[in-house]
């Protein structure tokens, strides 16, 4: 983790708890080893989707369903969220969690590889919240930012890499360097990129918060 841990317990010891079964979500994930949202990630996503109010959202990577189960209880009136998870143990996980909390009129999920299945999504998307293999964002990304409407918001999860990003290449562990130079790339893309504005943050493991930029700017 990249924020101290105890500054993490100090500022979660104000959270309230959600609804039993969200916490029983997040219990059982986090026992079964499943890479969730951290509760910083969540706070501040909450936010985002009180404050935004988007209706129409994607999520790549569901895993089994914790984060878009948690924001389908911060969804306007009318909104939706379309998940897209490839890893078939977590499908099954997902459909069970999405029926267990009655979402699955709010949630979709979507079965398949996210570099395939983006392609067959239809553009008018307020929210994308990226939060799969780290080294494939950069695939994600055209089809990602073709699929948000103008003045849409681009999040991306887990983009500091436990703190590895900001090391050099050679500090980190020959398996990660792929990962870390893409990284590295990708954030620069977003950084660079004359559509959009975008903060990176140090919340949880890193974020990326993007805005399409309309006409208008
Ligand atoms: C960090 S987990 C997602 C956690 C989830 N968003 C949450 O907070 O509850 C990333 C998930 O993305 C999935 N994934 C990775 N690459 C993918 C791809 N190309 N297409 C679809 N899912 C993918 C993994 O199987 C994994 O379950």
């Amino acid at each position: 983790m990249i924020t101290d841990e105890r500054i993490a317990s100090y500022i979660d010891s104000f959270n309230k708890d959600y609804a039993p079964i969200i916490m029983s979500i997040r219990r059982e994930a986090e026992e079964n080893g499943v890479p969730i949202i951290r509760k910083e990630a969540g706070e501040f996503i909450k936010l985002l989707m009180l404050m935004n109010k988007p209706e129409n959202i994607l999520e790549i990577g569901a895993a089994v369903g914790f984060s878009a189960i948690f924001m389908s209880r911060f969804l306007p009136p009318g909104g939706h969220i379309t998940t897209i998870e490839n890893y078939e143990p977590r499908i099954k996980a997902a459909r069970e969690n999405i029926k267990r909390v009655q979402a699955e009129d709010l949630i979709t999920l979507i079965e398949g590889d996210a570099t395939e299945e983006l392609k067959k999504l239809s553009p008018g998307y307020d929210f994308i919240f990226m939060d799969a293999a780290k080294g494939q964002y950069g695939l994600f990304f055209e089809e990602a930012i073709g699929l948000l409407k103008p003045g849409g918001v681009l999040l991306c999860d887990n983009v500091l890499q436990d703190g590895d990003v900001l090391e050099s290449r050679f500090a980190v562990t020959r398996r990660n360097r792929t990962i870390h130079s893409r990284m590295r790339e990708y954030l620069y893309a977003l950084k660079h990129n004359a559509g959009l504005e975008t903060a990176i943050l140090n919340i949880g493991d890193g974020m990326s918060l993007s805005i399409k930029k309309n006409e208008k700017w």
